[in-house]
């Protein structure tokens, strides 16, 4: 067929091809969060409904994109690390990043109903920004939630470990702090400003201390999905005692499943330094019907320290395959 005079447009159109072999996380994060939460009266610190609408959300994403390994999210923000050798839109940015980001948003609105339930019974479920002041409970046009996205690729197992442990680090540090900050003014009397000055050159230990003196709040016993974010991934076996997360001290019990130290960048150069040779159409076909299957889970873990991914080699070290008998051996401890 002759080409129109106007093709040549085309031409204008530039794809950025991420680098072949990285860790490719695309990162989505509301947008004016801070004004929408208030809104919509998301209770302070932590409001589990919209937590759980964002882990909702995610696990729709894990589902519905086959080369997304792994996410972690915490308050208004989602992290989704691709497999190492995803080749899916040619690793082309602004198709991975424009997929998530409304794969994402779609689903958010979607379960919005299921999460902030409405009282009494749903008026239309039609976003209509006419129809007058809506219940808190549901959405309107002047608010409605969406979500920003960026991609950034991480060379090696280590970099991406980091960047994991990073945002994991980000969630205990502002937890602890809105928990205090909102402890101060919710049940201490203390103004906002007033709060904030309080708290003002405080460490760690002195907002634990502050929690549990004045309020009686063991800050560890608040709940694990405040405290550590939240981790979506396919799991394929698991025991009854990897997911309640009583933080092993004794590495022993953690034996890895696989003997490598996850973290040494000499070992991840040697190891995947040659992208994995393409797979066959039947492979592909085999670890697509694989992880359909795989259930894909919301758990509220330390990423920081190595047992988790001891736990689970398939999310990392195998570029997101699922073990080739869909099933790893048990650790005993
Ligand atoms: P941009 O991302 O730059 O558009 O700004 P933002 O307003 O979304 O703020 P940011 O992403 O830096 O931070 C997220 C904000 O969302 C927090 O500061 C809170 O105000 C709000 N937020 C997220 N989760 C919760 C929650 O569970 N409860 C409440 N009350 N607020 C939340
Ligand atoms: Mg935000």
């Amino acid at each position: 067929m002759a080409n129109s005079k106007y093709e040549y447009v085309r031409l204008f159109e530039q794809d950025q091809t991420l680098l072949p072999n990285t860790w490719i996380v695309v990162r989505v994060d509301g947008r004016g969060f801070h004004k929408l939460s208030n809104h919509y009266e998301f209770a302070k610190p932590n409001d589990r409904r919209a937590l759980d609408l964002m882990n909702a959300a995610a696990s729709h994403v894990v589902r519905s994109i086959a080369d997304v390994c792994f996410a972690y999210g915490v308050s208004d923000e989602y992290s989704f690390v691709f497999e190492r050798n995803t080749q899916m839109f040619e690793r082309r940015r602004d198709k991975l990043v424009s997929t998530v980001v409304s794969t994402f948003t779609a689903a958010y609105v979607l379960l919005w109903p299921q999460h902030f339930p409405s009282t009494p019974p749903s008026p239309p479920t039609s976003v209509n920004a006419d129809a007058g002041p809506a219940p808190a409970s549901h959405l309107d046009a002047s608010h409605l939630p969406t979500f920003d996205g960026r991609a950034v690729v991480y060379p090696t197992t280590a970099n991406l470990r980091d960047y994991l442990s990073w945002r994991q680090v980000d969630c205990h540090i502002n937890n602890l702090y809105n928990t205090t900050f909102w402890t101060l003014v919710l049940r201490g009397g203390l103004s906002q400003t007033g709060a904030e000055e309080h708290l003002k050159g405080t460490v760690s230990s002195d907002k634990n201390e502050m929690l549990f003196s004045r309020f009686g709040i063991n800050y560890n016993n608040e709940p694990d999905m405040y405290r550590k974010g939240s981790c979506v991934f396919r799991e394929y076996e698991t025991t009854a005692h990897d997911d309640d997360d009583k933080e092993r001290s004794n590495a022993a019990a953690a034996a890895p499943l696989m003997s490598q130290p996850a973290r040494d960048d000499n070992e991840e150069t040697r190891s995947s330094d040659v992208p994995e040779p393409p797979l066959s159409k039947t492979q592909q076909e085999k670890q697509r019907k694989a992880k359909a299957k795989a259930q894909v889970v919301v758990r509220h873990l330390d990423i920081i320290k190595d047992d988790f991914w001891n736990r689970r080699p398939w999310i990392l070290l195998s570029g997101g395959r699922p073990p080739p008998n869909k099933s790893v051996s048990v650790i005993q401890s």
